[in-house]
């Protein structure tokens, strides 16, 4: 089976090539990533010199060169990471979200309808379903909740989902949908709150917290998310959406005063800062159906990735170095001015 991964420069689907690649050595892996300011080829060293896996630099939202992507790889399978990803971004730049994530996934859909495929596999997130109140515990997001987004980041994810389902239903485009909470873990790009709080941490810099830090997140080891996409893949039905999470639930300050304490750093390091506009309270998933469909569980914790996290960003110090060396330095100053 031929594969095109999409973001694969990213951190998830950096992450997801270094799951599958070695484990289905018969498969053939090619990566299509743009490398935005959020690619890194440095991510994908690890698989680099692999006999099935290569990498193609390209647009999603590129009619023509997708096309002739297709035209020549014929592939079975696309399993669609690439993304704009980070909300706060979203608000000061809504455009290129719209392209990327709206015009290049219906780009992916038309040529698999041209082309023809096995499957279309679409990363979705927790976001298209909103938020839940901090009151009320009991409630998760299921499959069954109304799309209702709050961000252009979130909305444009939603815009993508529907084409995806509505492609299936027209054109009968063998489609899956994956929908996954907070991600953290090895390669996640320092803009997003845990990586950049252990490199910051670890410069003994400021941490900018939003609003009062109450917001709730539900964190999955980034590997956990792999495996799951894996089993959607190859065994989850076609029209189908799946929940992904590990109940993992820890407000920001909590995730935040986690790894200071890991780390031994103080918590006078901590800066509350404005709120991001639109804030989502609490996202909170359940993946029974996967759990019960496709006997998905996760191997992770929270106490577990952390320090493993931790850990990892103390042994790759080059990795994240030349990322806040560079543009993103930038980006960080016009954010929060600190
Ligand atoms: P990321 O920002 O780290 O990586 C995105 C990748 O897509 C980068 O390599 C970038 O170069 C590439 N890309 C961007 N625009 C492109 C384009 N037009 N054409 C080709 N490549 C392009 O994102 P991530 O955190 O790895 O997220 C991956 C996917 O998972 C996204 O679809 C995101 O919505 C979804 N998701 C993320 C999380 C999370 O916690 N990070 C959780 C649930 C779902
Ligand atoms: O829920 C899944 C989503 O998780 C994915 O779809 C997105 O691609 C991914 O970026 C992530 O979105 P969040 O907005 O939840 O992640 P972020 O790391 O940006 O922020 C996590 C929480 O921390 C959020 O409540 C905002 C807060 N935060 C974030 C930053 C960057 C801060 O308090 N300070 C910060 O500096």
């Amino acid at each position: 089976m031929k594969y095109i991964v999409t973001g694969g420069a990213g951190f998830i689907g950096g992450n997801f090539l270094h799951y599958v690649v070695d484990k289905y050595p018969g498969d053939e892996w090619i990566c299509l990533d743009k490398l935005t300011y959020a690619g890194n080829l440095e991510t994908l060293a690890p698989v680099a010199d692999r006999p099935n896996y290569s990498f193609v630099r390209g647009d999603i939202a590129d009619r023509d060169f997708v096309f002739e992507l297709f035209r020549k790889e014929k592939p079975d399978v696309i399993i669609n990471f690439a993304a704009e990803s980070h909300v706060d971004r979203s608000v000061s730049d809504p455009d290129i979200f719209v392209k990327t994530n709206v015009t290049g996934t219906v780009t992916l859909l038309d040529a698999c309808r041209e082309f023809g495929i096995r499957r279309y596999h679409q990363v979705s997130t927790d976001e298209v379903y909103g938020d839940l109140p901090l009151d009320r515990p009991d409630l998760l997001f299921t499959e069954e909740n109304k799309i209702r987004a709050s961000s252009p980041y979130s909305a444009s994810k939603a815009a993508a989902d529907l084409f995806v389902s509505a492609y299936h239903r027209t054109f009968g485009i063998p489609a899956s949908i994956s929908r996954c909470s907070n991600n953290y873990g090895p390669y996640h790009f320092p803009e997003k709150l845990i990586p950049l709080v252990i490199s910051r941490a670890l410069n003994d810099e400021k941490i900018p917290v939003y609003g009062n830090g109450a917001n709730v997140r539900d964190w999955l080891y980034v590997e956990d998310h792999c495996s799951a996409i894996d089993l959607v893949v190859r065994k989850g039905r076609e029209g189908e959406v799946y929940n992904i999470g590990g109940h993992n639930e820890r407000s920001n300050l909590e995730v935040v005063k986690t790894i200071l304490r890991t780390l031994g750093k103080p918590e006078s390091l901590i800066e509350f800062v404005k709120d991001r506009p639109g804030h989502d309270m609490r996202y909170a998933m359940d993946p029974t159906k996967i759990e019960k469909e496709l006997g998905w569980k996760p191997k992770h914790t929270f106490d577990s990735g952390i320090p493993a996290t931790v850990e990892w960003y103390l042994s790759h110090r080059e990795w994240w170095e030349h990322i806040i060396s560079g543009e993103y330095r930038n980006y960080f100053e016009k954010q929060y001015g600190l």
